[in-house]
């Protein structure tokens, strides 16, 4: 596996799946939510793998969630020192297939009681806040700013500028709705709000998922969750 040495970085490996190989290239990094254009964003993957790299227009391509934490060192062993025998391993910032395999290894020592220098290291309650306080409150004001932002009812289209196929936040009985029209013309509305904490949504453009900028849930056109924080779908509009 490689990794560009550049802004926007972009990693690459090979794969062979049934026999196929496969170039499997990533970047275009961007906070849940927060891009102008996912679209964009796979169309520069794809100008980059073309320019690189003797291939075709991509045969799969999809989003992947990276989690981080403040110190940028994964939180691998106890929940908390409360819940010791349940064992957490999350926060591998874009390293899951090193750190998930370095994880398997420490939990298995943790599991079985051996002692590990790396325990205090990787600990979920390491208190990292008070070290790393600049970044927690960035983090939680860039929280604050998309709540704040999605409420002031901005930049809304209406139903009918919306294609088949396609989707938006639209104005619909003056309320904020996430709208999705099938190749058919068939029209899904949900509640723009997110069920987690109630910041409002916006329309990926190349999933056709509506993403929460606050905490990175995501829901499919038809408000069903695809991914946590939120635990419930959104609710229908019609
Ligand atoms: S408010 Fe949407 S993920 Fe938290």
């Amino acid at each position: 596996m490689a990794i560009s040495n550049s802004d926007s970085p972009y990693t690459f490996r090979f794969s062979k799946t049934d026999n196929i190989d496969f170039l499997i290239v990533g970047g275009q990094g961007h906070k849940v939510g927060q891009s102008n254009s996912q679209k964009e964003g796979y169309n520069k993957i794809t100008d980059f793998a073309k320019k690189y790299f003797n291939v075709g227009n991509p045969d799969y391509r999809w989003s992947a969630q990276d989690y981080k934490s403040l110190d940028l060192i994964p939180y691998i062993g106890s929940l908390t020192s409360k819940d010791e025998k349940i064992f957490v391993a999350t926060g591998f910032n874009k390293w899951g297939m090193s750190n998930g395999s370095f994880a398997s290894l420490l939990l298995t020592d943790l599991i079985l009681n051996k002692e590990s220098k790396y325990k205090k290291i990787f600990n979920p309650s390491r208190g990292e806040i008070k070290d790393n306080i600049k970044s927690f409150v960035e983090t939680n004001l860039n929280v604050a700013k998309e709540l704040i932002k999605g409420k002031i009812l901005l930049d809304e289209i209406s139903l009918d500028d919306i294609k088949n196929d396609d989707g938006g936040i639209v104005k619909f009985n003056n309320k904020r709705v996430a709208a999705y029209k099938d190749i058919a013309g068939n029209l899904y509305l949900s509640d723009s709000t997110c069920t987690h904490l109630g910041c409002e949504l916006e329309y990926n453009n190349a999933d056709k998922s509506f993403d929460c900028p606050c905490h990175g849930s995501r829901f499919s056109y038809d408000g069903k969750v695809i991914e946590g924080a939120a635990k419930s779908d959104l609710k229908k509009v019609i």
